[in-house]
């Protein structure tokens, strides 16, 4: 029996690319795309979409004996900046949409999840460089919050329950296909579209915030990986450091500046500031690369040149 894959939240920045990517490896047919919205053109069009409410168990249910899931891919969620604005939402849509996922598992419905956690799991108490897999973890904010809870959960069930759930700590993900949804990060995908547009960038982080980013094709690749690798590999069931590249606003402007010798930056940090402070600088990701052979293909220097080749 082919694998059938769920993906929730699969209209936004991550899971625009990773349904498509999935429908490439399992079949139009077997990967059943959903959101509270419509997604791009490509996604309505080549496979199953349903509207689904991520808040609402029965719903994701329904679907999942429906359609016979195997694997349900949760990647709707409230993202930090926006988060921030919210906390109360973010915390009800980010808790309660794992919780359901991780009932319908636990209750024999599905066989294995996919939840993304983030490098916002980390706060300012923890090491900076090399973040390594097991640290002090003090997130400040609702999101990070939510997603360190998310990982106790995830490893929780895994043990007590034998939930097959796996998970990723994304850095900020850089993606040309899709915008993204409110986070710290989208600074390094906002400058690409102004480069184009105006040769000209004000950035709301100060020049020298070295933050880790990953491209999303790295990314993508990665959560296929891990979901493809044996249960046996997947030692961490809280959730992996992962690690693609680390730049400040400065470097990648002296990157992009090597393909667009005019293009000028201006900084202007605001409330987002404080945040990506309470972060890591870059991560130690040692055990994604024991345990499943995780290795990233790109470095800044490749994927600004991805960027401003689709981009433009
Ligand atoms: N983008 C990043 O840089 C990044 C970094 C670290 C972790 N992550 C995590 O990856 C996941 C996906 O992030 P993203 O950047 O694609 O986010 P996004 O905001 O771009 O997309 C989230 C999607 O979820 C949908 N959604 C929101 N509420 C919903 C609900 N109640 N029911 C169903 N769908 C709902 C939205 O419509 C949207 O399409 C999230 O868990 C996020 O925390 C993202």
């Amino acid at each position: 029996m082919p694998t059938k894959i769920l993906v929730i939240g699969a209209c936004g920045q991550i899971g625009t690319e990773l349904t498509m990517r999935l429908r490439q490896i399992y079949g139009g047919n077997h990967v059943i795309a959903s959101d509270i919205r419509d997604g791009n053109e490509e996604i309505m069009a080549s496979g199953p979409f349903e509207t689904l409410d991520a808040m609402n168990k029965s719903q994701i249910e329904d679907i999942c004996l429906h359609y016979e899931i195997d694997e349900v891919y949760l990647m709707a969620a409230m993202l930090s900046a926006t988060g921030e604005k919210f906390p109360k939402k973010a915390w009800s849509l980010n808790m309660d949409s794992l919780m359901h996922v991780l009932d319908i598992a636990k209750e024999g419905k599905i066989n294995k999840i996919f939840w993304p956690s983030s490098i916002a799991v980390f706060g300012p108490t923890t090491p900076k460089d090399d973040t390594p897999q097991h640290t002090i973890m003090e997130p400040t904010t609702v999101y990070g919050i939510s997603k360190q809870t998310g990982e106790r959960w995830c490893e929780y069930y895994h043990q007590k329950y034998g939930v097959d759930v796996r998970s990723i700590r994304y850095p900020g993900l850089i993606s040309w296909k899709t915008l993204p949804g409110g986070g710290t990060t989208d600074y390094a995908v906002d400058i690409f579209h102004k480069a184009i547009e105006d040769n000209a960038y004000n950035c709301f982080l100060s020049e020298d915030t070295a933050l880790p980013m990953m491209y999303m094709e790295d990314a993508v690749r990665a959560t296929t990986e891990i979901m493809r690798a044996p249960a046996r590999e997947i030692k961490q069931r809280s959730s992996y450091n992962l690690s693609g590249m680390s730049f400040t606003p400065k470097e990648i402007t002296a990157e992009i500046q090597k393909h667009l010798p005019d293009f000028t930056i201006s900084y202007e940090p605001d409330f987002r500031q404080k945040i990506a402070d309470s972060w890591p600088s870059s991560i130690d990701d040692s055990h994604a690369r024991e345990d499943w052979s995780w290795k990233n293909e790109y470095e800044i220097g490749n994927m600004v040149s991805e960027m401003l080749s689709h981009l433009k």
